[in-house]
């Protein structure tokens, strides 16, 4: 009898399921083996230098950040690599303060990259976030205003209240001669309660309690550090926060957090009871008031995540730089000593008053460079500020980039540049202020980033610290309990320093 079973082929396509399915354990490490090569040498970056890891993956980037040396390893990559290096596939970071310039200046077409999209809020992006560079410009425009010299003049007095209470907390560390106290986490303490009475006229209460209340501060640290890792691998924040299961896990939902809630609380207490809730125009007012004039342009949402976004990009930065200023000026005996000179002589004369102001602080000369000096050897932003090359591709440094190109800058790495900063450029030394060309020194300092991305707080963060700064080490007496000891730092996207650790007595009780 004849055979009449027919013989069922697979088609190509299960056929090839098949084969991937009883193969994967080796196609997979063939397929990113082999991905890895073409990146590496099919990519018109390949002349540059770099990490082998770096030239066919975005793992050294992962790895650097996750460590949190980010500044201090871009320092050594360009020590051993030269000017321009390959730190992934598709990016290169520059060490030239010249390229850097080229990199951030306005109008060249250098846009954010999706890097700052992973930071919140995603929904509502604010100035820090938006990627989107006319959608940025218009909040900008609308903002700058509430953030100008002359409004944060005119909260001055919150800023003096706030140095109140800080001056009452570091009396009650000057009890016994022999206290310690960690100055470091009371200017962090500092900086959030200022940027609470700037931004919302109330204190988030950390000088009151002399601790982080709710683990806060710690939870933005936290979520910064996620932020900076995920950044350099943006597609991968699907997987993490932005999957619908992640609201569920301890920290992840940013509503709950202490700051979140109280700056909800206040905006809708605005909102129900109008302007008379509060008597200043603070930042939320102001933004509010921008927002009633042009509602289209400068959405509700644009309130909220810009005033709420400024405790994020405000403190954490405006507290690292005035850690690193009292860590180098107590550091050095002669510097210390000559900054108490200059202050001692301005209240001798009568031109400081017991709230140092802006005019009066611009007129000392030594604090001015011991300031400026702080802000080159430690910007308080760790991480890279990265830009795309537009579409057409563009030339830095004298080299070709084809559009699409991330280029990177670090200010760690670009204020060490001899050339610009004089000799010796790793040691603090704030008189290079006022010997060599201070003028040309500003022009290639990138503490506040560049360009049409400047940081829009400079004003407050230049005001708070010129105010408090002067006003710490004219009352106090105060002496590093570990001179020989460096603090102890890590980036999350800025420079989070622990270990300030002073012997504090008031200025003339000790004998
Ligand atoms: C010493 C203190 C501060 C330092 C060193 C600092 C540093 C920086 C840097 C380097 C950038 C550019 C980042 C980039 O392009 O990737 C930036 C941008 C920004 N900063 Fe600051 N900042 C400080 C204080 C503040 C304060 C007090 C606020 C708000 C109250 C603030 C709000 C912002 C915002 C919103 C941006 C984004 C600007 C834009 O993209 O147009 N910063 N800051």
């Amino acid at each position: 009898m004849a055979d009449l079973s027919v013989e069922v082929h697979d088609g190509p396509v299960v056929q090839a399921v098949k084969f991937v399915r009883t193969y994967w354990p080796l196609l997979l490490p063939a397929f990113l083996i082999f991905r890895f090569l073409c990146y590496r040498y099919a990519s018109p970056l390949r002349q540059y230098p770099g990490p082998f890891l770096a030239s066919g993956s975005r793992l050294w980037k992962v790895w650097s950040t996750y460590s949190g040396n980010t500044e201090t390893d871009h320092i050594l990559l360009h020590e051993q690599y030269g000017p321009i290096v390959r730190i992934a596939p598709n990016e290169v970071s520059f060490s030239s303060p010249y390229a850097a310039r080229e990199v951030l200046a306005a109008g060249k077409g250098f846009h954010k990259t999706d890097f700052y999209s992973v930071f919140p809020p995603a929904e509502n992006p604010d100035i820090f976030t938006e990627t989107n560079e006319h959608a940025h410009s218009l909040k900008k425009r609308y903002a700058s205003n509430a953030y100008s010299m002359a409004s944060m003049q005119n909260l001055s007095s919150y800023i003096e209240d706030t140095q109140r209470l800080l001056a009452s907390k570091l009396d009650q560390k000057c009890i016994s001669p022999e206290q310690t106290c960690d100055l470091g986490d009371w200017l962090h303490f500092f900086a959030f309660d200022v940027l609470g009475e700037v931004a919302f006229s109330r204190k988030f209460g950390f000088l009151e309690s002399g601790c982080d209340l709710e683990g806060a501060i710690k939870t933005i640290d936290d979520v910064q550090w996620y932020d900076g890792i995920i950044g350099q691998i943006p597609e991968w924040d699907l997987v993490f926060r932005r999957n619908p299961l992640a609201k569920f896990l301890p920290g992840m939902d940013p509503s709950k957090s202490l700051i979140t809630r109280m700056a909800l609380e206040e905006l809708s207490a605005r909102k129900n009871y109008g302007e008379k809730v509060i008597d200043r125009k603070d930042l939320l007012s102001q933004l509010m008031a921008a927002n009633e004039k042009v509602p289209e342009n400068f959405k509700e949402g644009d309130v909220f995540a810009i005033a709420h976004g400024a405790i994020f990009a405000g403190s954490d930065s405006t507290a690292s730089t005035m850690q690193s200023f009292c860590h180098h000026v107590l550091r050095e005996p002669s510097i210390h000593a000559r900054l108490r000179e200059e202050i001692d002589a301005a209240v001798a004369a009568g031109s400081l008053g017991q709230f140092p102001q802006w005019n009066e602080v611009q007129a000392l000369p030594y604090f001015q460079a011991c300031l400026k000096e702080a802000m080159r050897v430690r910007p308080a932003v760790g991480l890279n500020i990265t830009r795309q090359v537009p579409p057409q591709g563009a030339e830095i440094g004298g080299k070709k980039f084809p559009g699409g190109t991330r280029v990177a800058v670090n200010g760690w790495v670009l204020h060490r540049n001899e050339e610009v900063f004089g000799a010796e450029p790793k040691v603090f030394r704030p008189e290079r202020w006022l010997e060599g060309d201070a003028k040309n020194m500003e022009r290639y300092m990138f503490q506040f980033g560049g360009g049409s991305h400047l940081c829009i707080g400079k004003n407050l963060a230049l005001l708070e610290m010129n105010k408090t700064l002067p006003l710490l080490f004219r009352d106090y007496d105060l002496e590093l309990f570990e001179p020989q000891k460096d603090l102890q730092y890590h980036s999350t996207f800025f420079v989070v320093q622990h270990g300030l650790n002073v012997r504090i007595s008031r200025r003339g009780s000790r004998n």
